[in-house]
């Protein structure tokens, strides 16, 4: 079957609800990680106590030029509406650069320094709604769902930033 190659993101553009599936609980190894040759972007990620995929996300992040220091708000979807992240954009946890962007969910690490390099005038960050199977810290062997990466705007717009259709593209 040949999809059109936005389909994913033309669903959220209708509103569609996204299926948050569960992610693991199973204890993610904290290891420290060797910073990249340049100085580590500081990152703070918002997220529960209780969330396995964020910490291998954090991991994956922390490998590829990022330090983050980890944050369990009591109400995460406060800090979610504070920064302006729609519900429709939303996942489960939110880093956050010390200049105020946001990248929510399992974004790829090396989008986030692309974003970072040269950011739009305007955005807020970027988003992967949802826990897409496959995306970095959601690692589930072969399986990959294809997904789209979300440019967000300060005032509300949004755009197609990266449609990820393999999982060599993320790293
Ligand atoms: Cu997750
Ligand atoms: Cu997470």
């Amino acid at each position: 079957m040949k999809l059109g190659k936005n389909w994913v993101f033309a669903g959220l553009v209708a509103g569609s609800a996204l299926v948050l599936t569960a992610c693991s609980d199973s204890e993610a190894q904290s290891s420290s990680t060797s910073a990249e040759a340049s100085a580590p972007v500081a990152l703070d990620v918002y997220k529960s106590p209780t969330c396995g995929c964020c910490e291998s996300w954090i991991e994956h992040a922390d490998k590829h030029g990022f330090e983050s220091a980890i944050h369990h708000p009591q109400d995460l979807n406060g800090v979610k509406d504070d920064l302006g992240i729609a519900p429709r954009f939303r996942s489960c946890h939110t880093a956050v650069t010390q200049d105020g962007y946001a990248f929510e969910g399992h974004v790829p690490a090396k989008l986030v320094q692309r974003f970072l390099d040269n950011p739009p005038e305007g955005a807020l960050g970027l988003a992967v709604p949802g826990m897409p199977a496959g995306s970095p810290g959601m690692e589930m062997g072969d399986r990959f769902d294809p997904y789209p990466v979300v440019l967000l705007y300060k005032d509300g717009r949004f755009e197609l930033y990266e449609e990820i259709d393999k999982q060599e593209m993320q790293y």
